[in-house]
């Protein structure tokens, strides 16, 4: 019998010492350790759980950051932490949580972004994300620099604002990996 699986959409704040633990043990199991400066990058703002009964089996974020492009500092709701449990993966966990999120982004956000890893490009490409083709900058301490290494991984869910998608992206400051 397969079991059923709810998507449960909340607030950091509104989670609790437990259900956090269990978010940071599924994303280590997924992402096969992460950072905390990566963990504190899926926090404050809304999450996307997937629960098989008392159990997690994937999770999603959308927390707010500022990207800079042809002048405006957009308000974007920034994806985070995407990951099923592998033996979950293929059963539309992934879309769910992701439909979940877009519609925050949609209703809160004049912007979508995400860094995709190599693996799940595809999957965000389906669902209308676009690849940006221009090169990447972060708003660094030190002044806008340049990270030619996230040039080509970077997607973005285009919504009323327009965006010329092979222009500067510029993504705001903060510890750990800027995109
Ligand atoms: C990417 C991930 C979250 C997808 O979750 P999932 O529950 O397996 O995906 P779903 O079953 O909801 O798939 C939805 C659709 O996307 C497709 N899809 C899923 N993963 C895909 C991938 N990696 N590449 C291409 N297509 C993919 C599915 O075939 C399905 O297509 P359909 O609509 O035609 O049926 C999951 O594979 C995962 O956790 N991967 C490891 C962690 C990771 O890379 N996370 C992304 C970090 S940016």
């Amino acid at each position: 019998m397969v079991a059923v699986a709810e998507v449960q959409t909340a607030h950091t704040a509104d989670l609790d010492a437990a259900t956090l633990k269990a978010v940071r043990a599924l994303l280590d199991d997924v992402f096969g350790g992460m950072t905390g400066q990566d963990w504190e990058h899926a926090l404050g703002g809304v999450h996307a759980l997937v629960w098989e009964g008392a159990e997690l089996i994937g999770h999603a974020s959308v927390i707010q950051r500022r990207l800079l492009n042809g002048g405006r500092a957009l308000r974007t709701g920034y994806v985070e932490a995407v990951g099923v449990r592998a033996d979950r993966r293929g059963r539309r966990h992934g879309a769910a949580m992701m439909d979940a999120l877009e519609q925050v982004v949609r209703g809160a956000y004049q912007l979508g972004a995400l860094r995709a890893s190599d693996a799940a490009e595809a999957f965000y490409a389906a669902r209308d994300w676009k690849l940006w083709q221009g090169p990447s900058f972060a708003l660094t301490p030190a002044g806008i620099t340049r990270t030619l290494e996230k040039d080509g991984c970077i997607y973005v869910l285009p919504m009323e604002v327009s965006l010329d998608l092979s222009s500067e992206l510029v993504c705001d400051w903060r510890d750990g990996d800027p995109w």
